[in-house]
């Protein structure tokens, strides 16, 4: 690409595309002008780790051979409406199922991950014939109409007033419960015993399903303390509640298993995905039925749809993708450089600005603080999208990129989530680039020596 090209490029980006999130006055895109693997190279060729897979889809990395070749082959199918069977949605939906739980039966394929969630809200209302609808406090689930409903943060303000008798619960956040508890599993019992009060309260027989992600992603890779999840399944259960889990960023091997619930002994009656179904080379989500509640649409109508629901581009893109997780070992490989990433984190909490890290295979967050005592966060609540006078977070992102370590942050967790083919030594490259951008923010930035006032 030349000079020429890429000014086109942004000059055309400034006039006519609209940015997600942001104010568009301010929005100054990279252009991304080559990519090979974890890598990719901005207009000034500087390269880039792609430490965050683009937005967590980019599993098996930029440009891999075999999606390349997925593509070639696509023409030979012809294009075919929901209505019809095909070779590339067949055979997706029976690897979907063959590696989801257990108990799980059919897919319905959507075109991403909210509308995935949108149409698990609308399944577990025709299913089960209540209405209410739980999710919990800092979780995102998409920004769609319905999906912003479900989400327990400050992205769901700008659908509201909201939908009726969608309702927020906590989510466990151990390192930020002012409670002290003496053990995961007490930590466990007390939020379960705050959901189950509100269940009751709420009328249980008017609950249609509780959602929530295993692992809230983009709210700071919160992991479950020990017997929460299976807690939340044994009330959903006792109640006739469906318990649908939003795997849309855990999904597809990025915790180290093919869904993040598989770490735990519980089985949810349904499953929503996205992203890493195809790698996001081509858009795709959907919907996992467990057989119970695919059973039930045999005899009662299934009153939905989508023009593109397992559109054959994006199925046939999804096979070769789900292949690679296989072929190439990537659910071993997020494990085992997961542990590589889990040691590298451990050594951040010597950095004065470090809270609290966390992960699960290749899922970490590193959440900054000003004060390690007070833990005041680095960046207040609902100020993300430039809202934040001192623009603190922003900063620090930005000298992660100057660096060559791309990723982006939320609230003051940064977010660390490279595709499943990463080394070892290319964690340990990326971390040391981590390290020395952290060191810097703290002496010019947010610590700087000569700033102590002397009276
Ligand atoms: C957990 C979760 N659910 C749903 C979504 C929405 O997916 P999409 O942007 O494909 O609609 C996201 C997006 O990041 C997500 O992280």
């Amino acid at each position: 690409m030349n000079e020429a090209e890429i000014t086109q490029i942004q000059q055309d980006d400034r006039q006519y595309v609209m940015h997600s999130w942001a104010k568009q006055a301010y929005v100054r895109p990279t252009v991304i002008t080559k990519a090979k693997g974890i890598f990719f190279w901005d207009e000034r060729d500087h390269k880039c780790y792609d430490m965050c897979s683009q937005l967590v889809y980019l599993n098996v990395g930029h440009r891999h051979p075999k999606l390349l070749e997925a593509f070639k082959s696509v023409g030979e199918i012809p294009l075919a409406a929901p209505a019809f069977a095909t070779a590339p949605k067949s055979q997706l939906a029976r690897k979907i199922v063959k590696a989801a739980p257990e108990n799980m039966a059919k897919v319905f394929f959507t075109n991403g991950g909210a509308d995935a969630n949108d149409h698990a809200v609308k399944i577990a209302r025709m299913a089960t014939g209540r209405y209410k609808i739980f999710s919990r406090y800092r979780s995102y689930h998409g920004a769609t109409f319905g999906a912003g409903n479900l989400t327990g943060e400050s992205r769901r303000f700008l659908v509201e007033p909201g939908i009726p008798g969608f309702v927020k619960f906590e989510t466990p956040y151990l390192y930020r419960e002012t409670l002290d508890f003496e053990s995961e599993e007490a930590a466990s019992a007390f939020y379960l015993n705050r959901l189950h009060s509100q269940i009751l309260y709420e009328g249980p027989d008017q609950i249609a399903a509780v959602f929530l992600e295993p692992v809230p992603g983009s709210n700071g890779v919160l992991i479950p303390p020990k017997g929460y999840l299976e807690g939340v399944r044994e009330l959903c259960s006792r109640y006739g509640i469906l318990m649908i889990c939003d795997e849309v960023m855990t999904g597809f091997g990025r915790t180290g298993k093919m869904f993040a619930v598989q770490h735990y002994p519980f089985e949810p009656d349904m499953i929503t995905f996205a992203k890493g179904v195809t790698s996001g080379y081509s858009p795709l989500g959907g919907v996992i039925l467990s057989r119970d509640v695919a059973e039930y649409f045999d005899e009662h109508i299934f009153l939905t749809g989508l023009t593109y629901s397992g559109h054959t581009v994006s199925a046939q893109i999804g096979c070769a993708s789900m292949d690679i997780y296989q072929e190439e070992n990537l659910l071993e490989n997020a494990r085992e450089t997961g542990g590589v990433l889990a040691e590298r984190l451990k050594q951040l909490k010597k950095f004065r600005a470090v809270g609290d890290v966390r992960s699960i295979g290749l899922f970490a967050a590193v959440e900054l603080v000003k004060d390690k005592e007070t833990k005041e966060p680095l960046q207040a609540y609902g100020m993300d999208y430039g809202k934040d006078p001192s623009g603190l977070m922003k900063k620090f992102v930005a000298l992660l990129a100057e660096k060559g370590f791309y990723t982006y942050s939320h609230e003051s967790s940064v977010i660390i989530a490279p595709p499943l083919i990463i080394t070892a030594e290319q964690v340990n490259e990326a971390m040391n680039l981590f390290e020395t951008a952290l060191r810097e923010f703290e002496e010019n930035v947010l610590f700087p020596a000569n700033t102590l006032t002397v009276k």
